[in-house]
């Protein structure tokens, strides 16, 4: 599974980096509001840093301030992935994108139905958000299994990216459910090597290791 992060904060990318895991970033309009950032300079410094896939979610609502957006974004880096809502124009942009072989990645998806018509219009990525269902009490996990199962069934390329992801068990499980790629935040990163037990094994080692003659 691919660990892309879900950050606009460069610092935060730059840790993630140096672990060696990262394989590419998402962002959106709220992430890019928090780092109090103009968007294309955070944008261009986050495509020069991540050789990898980098998501820039467009604003527009309409098919052609989409198409616009996209356009205007692709030239950025080669690494841009534009982010489009699952949404009847958003369909329709990611279409044009996929004639014009541009890379995007499908977010705001909350049903294996809108799932199926995004794999249909060719997007690279689909974002289906665990963390906001699981907030209405619905099992954000089961629509990730649905979709892995839907996209297996007629091998669709379009590849699951779950989102929305708020602690390490949403990517235990996002893991289990065969998902390509996982977008988490720097702070579920951090919590995905924490163990307690760790900690106490190697402080025993460690005062142990002082009994050694040395
Ligand atoms: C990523 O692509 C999404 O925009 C993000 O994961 C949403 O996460 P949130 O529901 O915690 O805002």
């Amino acid at each position: 599974m691919k660990f892309f992060i879900d950050t606009a904060d460069v610092g935060e990318i730059r840790q993630a980096l140096a672990m060696g895991v990262l394989d590419g970033v998402t962002t959106n309009p709220s992430l890019i509001a928090k780092s109090g950032r103009k968007f294309e300079e955070v944008i261009e410094e986050i495509c020069e840093l991540v050789p990898g896939p980098v998501s820039a979610e467009v604003v527009s609502t309409d098919v052609e301030g989409m198409w616009n957006e996209a356009q205007k974004l692709a030239k950025i880096a080669p690494n841009i992935v534009i982010k489009l809502p699952t949404t009847m124009a958003g369909i329709q942009a990611c279409s044009r994108c996929k004639e014009n072989d541009i890379k995007t990645n499908l977010t705001l998806c909350f049903s294996p139905s809108q799932a199926l018509i995004v794999a249909k219009a060719g997007a690279t990525y689909v974002s289906p958000f665990v963390g906001r269902l699981d907030d209405i009490s619905h099992f954000g996990m089961e629509l990730i299994e649905q979709i892995v199962t839907i996209y297996e069934n007629y091998s669709f390329e379009t590849q699951v990216l779950v989102a929305s992801i708020r602690h390490p068990l949403h990517l235990v499980e996002a893991a289990l459910a065969g998902a390509h790629v996982s977008t988490i935040p720097y702070g579920v990163i951090e919590k995905l090597l924490k163990h307690p037990l760790t900690d106490i094994g190697l402080e025993k080692f460690l005062k142990d290791w002082e009994k050694v003659p040395k």
